[in-house]
């Protein structure tokens, strides 16, 4: 970097969402004009194949469906009338339902005001409503979120121990396939606790899954409160604005009309054709150049506000299930992908900071950082004339030049303050950028054979767990015997056995930590 001219190549490094205020400023990273030059007719291209997909493209050929997250924010472009009045209805049944539970004419049969929201999901039926929640809750809002976003038991025990009583619990279960195991799994859990409570499940239940699904025919069979739609062109890393992310938040209380708008902002402002002025098209440029195409150094998501500690969790899964992929679209094997980590500054200054910037040199960064300090106008001092916030933006800025000094690059995302219409502004900003980058190496964003394959694998382990369960008798038998019996390798049994005795009473287990000796019998 030309150092006489830094506050030049800020000024040109800088792309700017007015309203709501969103800069990004890459004056930090390696990029210069040579680079934004030779991608630009890539990034043209990538534009304009966004223009497509916005118009209603089959994106996802692999799954032979549209991809129309962007729609859910701008009805009007989407690509039939038919489909224009769906989304503006049911963003109108959502909010007339989210008032009609706060306004108590939705309530508890067994009396009082619903309070809680317990909700199952995973992955992109989970993460949006967690960092919304993580943002935009508190104590002051009509509604707390709980959420079982795994098939852990004690984490489920754990949860629902923290609920308490799940008499003022309204209970979402958000599955766009409505087959998810883990969401299929903790919501028997709750319906569990909640009639050991002594309480009725299907009138406090509310379902968000596509039409015609299992959990969508579970919910219409047993009368549950409502369903709420999800379709098949909303993929779930990108349904935040779509009820999966909107109707939590509005439970807990968040002005969900605003986070559309500000991501309808940032939609417009990320169609320009003029690469320089576009944020989305620029980060995108950013990801691409750091990892020169191949995501080949990690990016660091560090917001400077704890309120937005689940961000690089949401971006993580955003960016890596989009990008992470073995082909790209003509077929070849490119392993392609973009790994993120990260939690909050300035706190991870007292951890893992230290390696970024003396350590191994595998990494660019992403900050995000926040110009008003608090709500109201208190200006506490902790030191004459500096207030805790002022040592906050000190230590964003102190890292970025630390790091900047030994090479280490960054882009930085200002925004004034964190309200709906900003984070929907940052939805929007990220979401377009994943789709961008997608462009530029050629990738489908929007499928996940990876995890279709993990959820495969599962389901082979579990067949195999009831064999061997069947082949457990009241005489002990070891590993490579029980093994043998039902036509398995002991290597795959072994891992089932050794659970199975931790967890079922009535087997009983001899040396049970030794697999060479190991005997397993039924009580
Ligand atoms: O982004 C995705 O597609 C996934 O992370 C899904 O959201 C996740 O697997 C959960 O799927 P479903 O909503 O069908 O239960």
């Amino acid at each position: 970097m030309d150092t006489a001219n830094r506050f030049a190549r800020y000024l040109r490094f800088r792309s700017v969402l007015d309203d709501p205020f969103v800069e990004l400023d890459l004056s930090h990273s390696a990029l210069e004009e040579s680079d934004v030059t030779a991608l630009t007719p890539a990034l043209t291209k990538a534009l304009q194949a966004m223009q497509e997909l916005e118009a209603g493209s089959v994106a996802n050929p692999d799954e032979g469906r549209q991809v129309g997250h962007f729609w859910l924010r701008a009805p009007g472009l989407a690509p039939s009338e038919e489909l224009e009045q769906t989304i503006r209805g049911s963003i109108d049944d959502l909010a007339a339902f989210v008032q009609t539970v706060h306004s108590g004419r939705i309530a508890p049969p067994e009396g009082g005001l619903f309070r809680k929201v317990v909700l199952c999901g995973i992955g992109g039926s989970a993460l949006g409503p967690m960092l919304l929640a993580d943002v935009f809750g508190g104590p002051s809002q009509p509604m707390e979120l709980f959420v079982l976003d795994n098939t852990d038991p004690a984490g489920i025990d754990r949860a629902l121990e923290r609920v308490g009583s799940l008499q003022d619990a309204l209970v979402i279960v958000i599955s766009k396939s409505g087959g998810t195991a883990e969401t299929r799994n903790g919501m028997l859990e709750v319906r569990r606790a909640v009639e050991q409570q002594g309480l009725a499940f299907a009138s406090r239940a509310v379902a968000v899954t596509m039409d015609g699904s299992k959990l969508h025919q579970l919910a219409t069979g047993e009368k549950w409160l409502q369903t709420f739609p999800m379709w098949d062109w909303v993929g779930g890393r990108t349904s935040i604005t779509a009820a999966v992310g909107l109707l939590p938040g509005a439970l807990i209380g968040m002005d969900v009309r605003a986070f559309l708008a500000g991501a309808a902002a940032m939609d417009d402002a990320t169609r320009n054709p003029d690469v320089w002025q576009n944020p989305a098209a620029m980060l995108a440029a950013f990801w691409h150049h750091e990892g020169q195409g191949k995501g080949e150094r990690a990016m660091v998501v560090l917001p400077y506000k704890d309120r937005m500690l689940l961000l690089s969790r949401y971006m993580q899964q955003l960016v890596m299930e989009s990008l992470g992929k073995e082909h790209d679209r003509q077929g070849n094997v490119v392993n392609q992908g973009l790994a993120v980590y990260g939690n909050k500054g300035s706190t991870d200054q007292h951890a893992y900071v230290q390696q970024l910037r003396d350590g191994r040199h595998d990494f660019f960064a992403t900050f995000v950082r926040v110009l008003q300090d608090r709500d109201g106008d208190e200006h506490f001092e902790v030191a004459d004339g500096v207030t805790a916030g002022d040592f906050l933006d000190g230590f964003w800025q102190g890292t970025r030049t630390a790091l900047h000094e030994k090479g280490r690059r960054s882009g930085t995302i200002a925004v004034d303050r964190i309200d709906e219409r900003v984070l929907g502004a940052l939805v929007g900003l990220f979401e377009r950028t994943v789709s961008i980058y997608a462009e530029l190496i050629d990738t489908n964003a929007y499928h996940q054979p990876g995890v279709e394959a993990g959820k495969k694998a599962a389901g082979v382990v579990l067949d195999l767990q009831s064999k061997l369960l069947a082949a457990i008798t009241a005489d002990a038998q070891s590993v490579t015997a029980l093994a043998e019996k039902v036509s398995a390798d002991p290597a795959d049994c072994w891992p089932i056995l050794q659970h199975l005795a931790a967890n079922r009473s009535h087997l009983h287990v001899v040396r049970g930590h030794e697999p060479a000796d190991a005997t397993f019998l039924r009580r």
